[in-house]
């Protein structure tokens, strides 16, 4: 009998598969603590499957996926499906306390998920305090029809890029750190495909480079994914242009630059055409991005890989290149670190390949001002410093709640049951005053209550003056529109003008920059509860966040359905040991 159902299923299975119908993907995922070596140091990190960036998960649009966490972690774990839509599916999002309560140690999850109407590079990420240093991976979505329906030249090979960083301090701590206001912990190096380079002490030489082997003449797709915690970073590659042709798994119009600026949370798909002299070696440059000062400097993060075409050295002379010169290496000029205007244009030079429907009646404005402010702990008297600075949105910065996640309550009409809630003000309490000198902030798990299918149209400012970075602004479960930026303070009665209305890029994650403020729009067409933060590490630990409860339609299919029977329960879940 049980034969019997096997035997069938077998048949259903390859029968969709042989109508290209949707398949159902399946990965475990191991996390576990292992030893890894970089740096010349044995460091105990926290991976997937022992691998340092985690597997990456393959999908043909329109295909589920199954991933079976077995959590031999000695930290409670999430896993976030980064910029996946999740239609009707809050409950699959990841979201530490704000979907789930944490899959404890020793404790089995599946996530079961679609990916639908999305294609391109997104990736998978921890989502419970820092842990997504390193545990993360790229989640890879080819259409459905197979790559000759790419609306771009069709590349002979896709090759992942995934920019880390390496930390070897205890990334459970770093979030301490971090959610306490303190900000002076620093990774240890950045990496690509988790290689640190030749350009750090105690690594120098080649073979701990992440090596691109190329032929001359072909087309490459990179998808290029940044999971670092602490910057936005420049790529490029020297000899060679990139066409841009999706980012955060929407197409965008062809885009030919011979820089990519991408900041933490984002993906950027671009093809390299390897048409450089066919006996070279290019470097791969990823170097970070900083803000000026008077923001405390730190060091120069900056790491690199080799472009290797297949006519270069052989085997007998590569054992010698690797292990002293790396000057017939061709190096590119990077941007300056402090170089904002590069990713600016970067940024805004990005149009949808297809005209947007951008809905014309705003139900919502909102204006969220992003900015530093001080907590001062009981007892303090001084405490604007550099131990004390909290992320915050509109002066609120966001605390997890301790006991239920923020899904579960609003599932069971019990907000009320968290202490913490506050509504989220939809401006600045001083809306005409980013340029002042930090302020005390106050912490509440800060939400805002949007009906379904309204459309909401958010103004992102960052500080104007003083201390300042650009902030990545991410939101699960649905796409910005991203209509305009601009540096300086945004002008409500002329910004409106620079509006674009008609292809705008569709992002999972928008950059604000740096003295800047940017515009986005969507449709809150999916209910449930969904995280809005900055991706930077060191804003979302400490606050600059807030969560989005998008209340159910009237109809059955625009209402949250339960959770799945095997939910990860919150019962002896001890969040102290997590949260505080
Ligand atoms: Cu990349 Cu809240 O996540």
């Amino acid at each position: 009998m049980a034969a019997m159902a096997v035997l069938v299923m077998f048949f259903v299975a390859a029968a969709l598969a042989a109508a290209g119908g949707a398949e159902l993907v399946e990965h475990t995922f191991v996390v576990s603590q292992v030893k890894l070596n970089r740096l010349c140091n044995d460091t105990l990190v926290t991976v997937v499957n022992g691998q340092f960036p985690g597997p990456a998960i393959e999908v043909n649009e329109g295909d589920s996926v199954a991933v079976q966490v077995v959590n031999k972690s000695p930290y409670g774990l999430t896993i976030h499906w980064h910029g996946v839509k999740l239609q009707l599916n809050c409950w699959a999002d990841g979201a530490g306390m704000i979907t789930q309560c944490p899959i404890q140690p020793n404790k089995n999850f599946t996530y079961r998920f679609d990916v639908a109407g999305q294609k391109g590079t997104l990736w998978w990420h921890a989502h419970v305090g820092s842990l997504r240093a390193s545990i993360h991976g790229a989640l890879i979505i080819r259409p459905r029809s197979g790559a000759s329906s790419y609306p771009f030249p069709k590349p002979d090979k896709e090759i992942p890029i995934v920019i880390g960083e390496w930390w070897e301090m205890d990334l459970d701590q770093l979030d301490k750190n971090l959610r306490n206001g303190y900000h002076l912990d620093m990774p240890r190096a950045a990496t690509i495909n988790g290689k640190p380079g030749d350009l750090y002490n105690c690594s120098g030489t080649v073979k701990d480079s992440n090596i691109v082997k190329v032929e001359h003449g072909k087309t490459y797709l990179l998808r290029i994914v940044n999971a670092a915690l602490s910057s936005e970073y420049y790529l490029k590659i020297a000899g060679h242009k990139f066409t841009v042709v999706a980012a955060d798994a929407n197409y965008v119009k062809p885009y030919i630059t011979d820089v990519i600026a991408i900041a933490p949370g984002e993906t950027v798909d671009a093809l390299l055409v390897t048409d450089a002299h066919p006996a070279g070696r290019y470097y791969m440059v990823a170097k970070a991005s900083q803000s000026p000062k008077p923001v405390p400097q730190i060091p120069l993060f900056i790491t690199r890989g080799i472009v290797q075409y297949s006519e270069g050295p052989r085997k007998e002379e590569e054992k010698a290149l690797s292990d002293s010169s790396t000057s017939s290496i061709m190096a590119p000029e990077m941007p300056d670190e402090h170089d904002a205007a590069t990713s600016f244009y970067f940024h805004g030079n990005l149009t949808s390949l297809q005209p947007q429907p951008v809905p014309a009646n705003v139900h919502e404005h909102l204006f969220y001002a992003l900015d530093g402010g001080f907590f001062c702990r009981k007892g303090e008297s001084s405490c604007n410093n550099d131990t004390n600075m909290m992320g915050m949105v509109n002066n609120v910065s966001f605390q997890l709640p301790t006991t239920t996640p923020l899904l579960q309550a609003h599932y069971h009409g019990n907000m009320s049951s968290i202490g913490t809630l506050r509504e989220l003000p939809d401006r600045a309490p001083r809306m005409f005053n980013y340029s002042k000198t930090l302020e005390p902030t106050s912490k509440a798990t800060s939400v805002r209550r949007l009906r379904y299918n309204v459309t909401v149209e958010i103004v992102f400012q960052s500080p104007v003056l003083a201390d300042t970075y650009s902030n990545p602004m991410h939101l699960h479960g649905h796409d910005f529109l991203v209509l305009a930026q601009g540096f300086g303070q945004y002008n409500a009665e002329t910004d409106v003008a620079t509006y674009n209305l008609l292809d705008p890029p569709v992002r999972n994650t928008v950059h604000v920059p740096i003295f800047g403020w940017a515009a986005v729009r969507f449709v809150t067409n999916n209910p449930g509860v969904w995280f809005l933060h900055c991706h930077l590490g060191h804003h979302s630990s400490s606050g600059m966040a807030a969560a989005f409860v998008v209340e159910n339609g009237p109809t059955l299919d625009s209402t949250l359905p339960p959770p799945p029977e095997d939910f990860p329960s919150c019962e002896n879940y001890n969040s102290r040991v997590a949260y505080e």
